[in-house]
């Protein structure tokens, strides 16, 4: 059988990247600039100076990734593209790339969702066995997924209020930690310990629903409080008595999810993956073998295009293309 060469397109927030993979499991180049450093300042993604950064880099990375594969054209079968969710101007830089490479090289056009592509990381590790649990964590989704097959996902839990990653970014910023706040709350979390007690949202009995709103506002005042009293909390012990808490719920929801629905494995994926607290504590959990666990390397949990190319080798495979005028969709369903 001829093999599949898939050049992946990801510019959905603040990574522009571009990657080129080979029968969905093979990287022959992953290539990721971050703009993060011009967005610190801001404390968070400014969506037009992301807009403007992808411009300027597209063309780098997309010379890079082909460059660094060490592919003819003429061995790439097609252009894989995220084109939603995230910020529409950021997408629209790599959905135009793509339909300028697909017109010019005369290659097949697929678009694919972010999301799709977090879970596909996991399948540049390790082979997918169905039936099959999903946990996504990232700046913008959490939700349990089921998989019975390739690229179907039916959804039995999201979160109602904030996404993992945006609580992480917003009790960070309380905390007075530089953007992105995950990594540094899980950096700080291994200096404290968890002395706080701040609230689990485990929701009605059975649910695998998520909430994280409660706990970012138990956050607010218990340092709040603490102010008022003349304190000073230690950090490092409000950012691990916060990580425990999320922890706890994610890991445990991800778990009674896995018995109920029998799934052979469980992936992780988005960019609160790289939680290294996260990361122990699923392998702790899934240790007794019920489910095979498998988590990501953390350069393929946060954004990359290798995901994108991955994600989009099924959607080759099944022969579903996008025509030109493919449009970026920052609030697409999954
Ligand atoms: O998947 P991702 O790179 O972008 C989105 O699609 O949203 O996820 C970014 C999010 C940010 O909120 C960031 O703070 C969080 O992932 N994150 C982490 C860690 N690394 C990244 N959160 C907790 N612990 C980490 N080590
Ligand atoms: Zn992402």
């Amino acid at each position: 059988k001829k093999d599949t060469v898939i050049l992946g397109i990801e510019t959905s927030c603040d990574e522009t990247a571009a990657s080129i993979v080979k029968n969905g499991r093979e990287i022959l180049s992953n290539v990721v600039t971050s703009q993060i450093e011009s967005h610190k300042r801001f404390g968070g993604v400014v969506p037009e100076i992301a807009s403007r950064h992808h411009v300027e880099q597209i063309t780098m990375v997309l010379e890079e990734a082909v460059h660094q594969a060490e592919v003819g054209w003429n061995e790439i079968d097609a252009i894989a593209v995220t084109e939603g969710p995230g910020l529409v101007g950021a997408l629209l830089v790599g959905v135009n790339a793509a339909k300028a490479l697909a017109f010019a090289k005369n290659k097949p056009l697929i678009g694919v969702h972010h999301i799709a592509g977090h879970i596909y990381a996991n399948r540049l590790e390790n082979e997918f066995e169905f039936p099959l649990l999903a946990l996504i964590v990232s700046g913008g989704h959490t939700e349990l997924v089921l998989m019975k097959d390739h690229y179907t996902y039916e959804l039995i839990g999201e979160t109602r209020d904030d996404a993992a990653g945006e609580a992480y970014d917003k009790v960070a910023r309380m905390l007075k930690l530089p953007y992105p706040g995950g990594p540094e709350i899980d950096r700080l979390s291994k200096e404290g310990e968890a002395t706080i007690e701040f609230p689990r949202a485990w929701l009605e009995e059975g649910s695998y629903d998520f909430s994280f709103s409660g706990l970012k506002s138990a956050v607010i005042n218990t340092l709040h409080n603490a102010e008022q009293r003349g304190e000073t909390l230690e950090p490092s012990e409000v950012a691990a008595s916060f990580q425990q808490s999320v922890i706890e719920v994610l890991t445990e929801k991800t778990y009674r999810a896995a018995q109920e629905y029998h799934v052979k494995q469980v992936i992780v994926a988005g960019g609160v993956a790289a939680n290294k607290g996260l990361r122990e504590s699923l392998k702790d959990r899934f240790s007794n073998g019920h489910a095979d666990l498998y988590i990501p390397p953390i350069h393929l949990c946060t954004d990359n295009a290798a995901m994108i190319a991955a994600a989009g080798t099924i959607l080759y495979e099944k022969e579903k293309f996008v025509e030109l005028d493919l449009n970026a969709n920052p609030s697409l369903m999954l």
